[in-house]
């Protein structure tokens, strides 16, 4: 895997065995309203078809955290204790975590990915252009608690969770999250985290409705792997995309529309879709800075600053851990 399929999804962390794959693809498949995990998106075609959506001109939410990144870097940097260990959750693009890693002093940097393969290209790659730096990956899926390497034992703790992953977390599962990560990084760690925004809906329509099809392309490809990995036989032309914005339940959620009457084939169980029935793929949720600041309370942490975009289309918070 080179640096550059390294630097596709944030959501690689979410690779899993094909056993897991198997049983949610089945399990997920015979609910009603049938639905699919986004983190199935990422074989190595989602991956790069992620990559591709995030520079589409219509999806703003990779650009513009960058650009806070860039523009407040200084200010994040100031509140971060030197010789802190910064832990990533996911190992991703690196492009994100240089933009810390330049401006901070970081006394050592853990990107935590289940994806062995990520971990070490993100790994070799930062270790060539930051020589001083101490990169201690850990495989493990952080969703779930993992402990920390005994290297950064007594360091401060800075926690980095961009791209608005928490965004495609249900609710209960951000919350879970938020607390879990409290609890590995320590009562004094902070944590720097991106969160996507709520806005105007043409907006947030067009990000996930791209003209060129990238979106469209990436969600029905979940259909080409199951194929592919469990041998299904989902006619991938008979779907279609359709994202939507939930305004109650302020999400994008994404979809997968059966164009006619028909039945599919996973692993000797029989699926049948009527026309026009929906596979819910994803849920993309879209924060307000107060229901935000409510969550990350609710979790166990306080939030110390909160910068947007001159727009504010997209936010990156610093947490501070709360007891
Ligand atoms: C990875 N994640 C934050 C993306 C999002 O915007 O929810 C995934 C994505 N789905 C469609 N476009 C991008």
């Amino acid at each position: 895997m080179n640096v550059h399929a390294a630097a596709l999804a944030k959501t690689h962390q979410f690779d899993e065995p094909t056993s897991a794959f198997a049983g949610d693809v089945i399990d997920d498949l015979s609910q009603f309203p049938k639905r699919l995990s986004p983190k199935y998106f990422y074989d190595a075609a989602g991956s790069e078809l992620f990559e591709q959506i995030t520079v589409l001109p219509e999806y703003y939410p990779t650009r513009t955290e960058l650009g806070i990144l860039r523009s407040r870097g200084e200010e994040i940097a100031s509140i971060i204790p030197k010789g802190a260990a910064l832990v990533e959750f996911g190992a991703g693009a690196t492009t994100k975590v240089r933009l810390l890693l330049e401006r901070c002093d970081f006394g050592a940097y853990v990107p935590v990915d289940i994806s062995g393969d990520f971990l070490s290209a993100q790994a070799s790659a930062l270790r060539k252009d930051f020589p001083e730096l101490a990169v201690h990956p850990v495989a493990a899926d952080f969703t779930a608690p993992f402990a920390l390497p005994d290297e950064i034992e007594g360091m401060p703790k800075v926690g980095f969770f961009p791209g608005s992953t928490l965004g495609n977390f249900e609710p209960d599962e951000a919350r879970a999250f938020l607390r879990s990560a409290r609890d590995i990084l320590g009562k004094d760690a902070l944590m720097i985290i991106g969160v996507d925004l709520e806005k105007n809906e043409r907006v947030l329509y067009d990000a996930y409705n791209d003209a060129a099809g990238v979106t469209a392309k990436f969600n029905l490809n979940v259909l080409v792997r199951i194929n592919r990995e469990l041998g299904g036989n989902f006619d991938v032309s008979a779907f279609m995309h359709r994202s939507l914005y939930n305004r109650e339940r302020h999400r994008i959620e994404m979809h997968l529309i059966s164009k006619k009457a028909q039945t599919v084939r996973i692993l000797g169980r029989n699926f049948s879709f009527r026309p026009g029935e929906s596979i819910h793929t994803e849920s993309s949720y879209k924060y307000s800075l107060d229901r935000f600041t409510a969550l990350a309370r609710a979790s166990g942490w306080s939030v110390q600053e909160s910068r947007t975009d001159s727009e504010a289309m997209f936010s990156v918070h610093a947490l501070a851990a709360s007891d």
